[in-house]
């Protein structure tokens, strides 16, 4: 069963969260997953919660990663009270920063039959050398290198792995390539079914959910986590992350081999240090087709 079939399955049977559950389970023990990346949870947290509350245009949702220490607090106060370490819940507040640094792939051989074929080109190669030296020389204290299972994002990780020696590699399913939303204003040359829309959307979104959240109270120290995977996945968690319209996610354009930075405080604030950074290649190297 591949994966598209899986969560095809699953989105069949979103409305009896059980069978969801025995779907990813099933394609789960078929080792599609890695350890770091549980569809498993994130699907089912996707489909029990509700359909995504887009907030209103002067509004900050400051729970919007359903981590606000204040709303788990009260949620968990009507269950049992007392019940949760110290009484200001001064444990269960989130202190550290997480800065994500997201990774478009560089480029690939666009002739290519299928994702297998589709292999970074030579100048691609370059770019992802270009962009690893440029994480190494910022000197930070990675924690881990996550990368979207398809062959050009693969191919972009190992290459910036290199220069990142000791810093875990961990390939993830959900990061793929896809159509998270329809963009508005539409566009004429990509017109994806809206089929492709409903299966993609619900998987980025599960992305977004698993990847980009304030700290867990338990982590200590701020954190720098790289991701590399996909143009349209790094546009929709932009727009998500800073509560913009997810349709604006067409209008913004990302080169290959580029830099995106979140940071995400303990309070839940977001901000985007930059976009789509290529600044560091030499002209020449910026693929431009
Ligand atoms: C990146 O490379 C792909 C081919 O791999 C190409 O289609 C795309 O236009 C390039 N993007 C930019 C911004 O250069």
């Amino acid at each position: 069963m591949s994966f598209r079939r899986a969560i095809s399955i699953a989105c069949g049977f979103a409305g009896g969260s059980a069978v969801l559950v025995c779907a990813a389970v099933a394609a789960d023990k078929q080792g599609y997953f890695g350890e770091r990346c549980r569809l498993r949870e994130t699907l089912a947290a996707v489909y029990a919660a509700q359909p995504p509350a887009w907030p209103t245009v002067n509004g900050w949702d400051y729970n919007w990663d359903k981590r606000d220490p204040s709303s788990i607090m009260n949620g968990r106060k009507k269950e049992s009270a007392g019940d949760i370490g110290s009484p200001d819940g001064e444990n269960n507040k989130p202190k550290a920063t997480r800065y994500i640094c997201l990774i478009r792939h560089s480029q690939y051989n666009l002739k290519g039959e299928g994702d297998k074929e589709k292999i970074l080109t030579p100048l691609g190669r370059e770019q992802a050398e270009f962009t690893g030296q440029r994480l190494a020389a910022l000197g930070l204290k990675y924690d881990v290198l996550i990368h979207s299972s398809m062959t050009r994002a693969t191919e972009t990780a190992n290459i910036i792995s290199k220069y990142l020696p000791g810093v875990e590699l961990v390939s993830c399913d959900l990061l793929r390539e896809g159509a998270p939303i329809e963009p508005v204003p539409p566009v004429t040359h990509w017109k994806p079914e809206a089929v492709q829309y409903h299966e993609d959307g619900a998987r980025i979104e599960a992305a977004f959910r698993r990847y980009i959240h304030r700290a867990d109270p338990k982590q200590k120290e701020d954190s720098y986590e790289i991701i590399v995977c996909h143009a349209n996945v790094i546009r929709y968690f932009v727009c998500r992350a800073l509560q913009f319209p997810p349709e604006g996610w067409l209008r913004m354009g990302l080169n290959n081999g580029s830099i995106t930075w979140l940071t995400i405080r303990p309070s839940g604030r977001v901000a985007l240090r930059s976009l789509g950074d290529s600044g560091f290649m030499p002209p020449e190297k910026l693929s431009r087709t």
